[in-house]
């Protein structure tokens, strides 16, 4: 059994595997910004009324399962609509394939294509967007989402699950790609602690004005 760690240093996303308590530095690669922030950009949000929360989206792209247990805590504490990001190639189940292939993917910023279209975005005020850290930032089926939807007037939650990068440069990209969004503070949850969360995503939630 290995367990991998991610860390950033010197706007350098580091894998470090550590097997039966060797630690070892595998594979290295470049983050999307040269300076990492661990902080996400703080906006501000009048208390959401329950009758509101059929203008909530909450979107997601979920790899290997960690993602989608948060998005589904957000969605059971807010309500509204629920909507998975899925590439048309789906990305193999193997770890090491995939985190060679995102590299690859980042490098070339290429676009996967996705399965569906959210149906009537203009009728959703606020979108959760919740994503696995890859590679410190967002994976590149959440660049596609992103940049094939208008996000304009319109407020924006990051959420993300991690091996040790927390958000990353995930909030700076999304606020790149979405100029004119209101960004909320996001929530980074460590994959192993996803089942557990749910008091850390109500405590957010409350945080950031979505819940009373
Ligand atoms: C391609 C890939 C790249 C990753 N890059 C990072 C990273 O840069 N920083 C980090 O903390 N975790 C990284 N991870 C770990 C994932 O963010 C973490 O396991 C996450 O909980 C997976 O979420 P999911 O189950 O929803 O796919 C990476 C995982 C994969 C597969």
């Amino acid at each position: 059994m290995d367990r991998r760690e991610f860390i950033v240093k010197n706007g350098k996303v580091l894998i470090t595997l550590s097997m039966l308590g060797t630690g070892l530095l595998s594979l290295t690669g470049c983050s999307s910004d040269q300076e990492t922030k661990y902080s996400s950009t703080v906006g501000t949000s009048k208390e959401l009324p329950l009758s509101e929360s059929k203008h909530v989206l909450v979107a997601y792209f979920s790899h290997s399962g960690n993602t989608r247990q948060i998005a589904n805590q957000v969605h059971e504490s807010i309500g509204g609509d629920i909507f998975e990001i899925q590439t048309v190639d789906p990305y193999p189940s193997d770890y090491d394939k995939v985190v060679e292939i995102a590299k690859q993917e980042q490098k070339s910023a290429y676009r996967p294509a996705i399965k569906t279209k959210v149906e009537s975005m203009d009728s959703y005020s606020t979108v959760f967007i919740g994503y696995p850290n890859w590679w410190g930032t967002i994976p590149m089926a959440v660049f596609t989402f992103l940049e094939g939807n208008d996000f304009s007037g319109k407020t924006i939650v990051p959420f993300c699950t991690h091996e040790g990068s927390l958000l990353g440069g995930s909030v700076t990209d999304i606020a790149k790609l979405c100029p004119q969004s209101t960004l909320l503070k996001g929530l980074a949850v460590r994959g192993k602690d996803v089942k557990k969360a749910q008091n850390k995503v109500s405590e957010w939630l409350r945080d950031i004005g979505m819940t009373s």
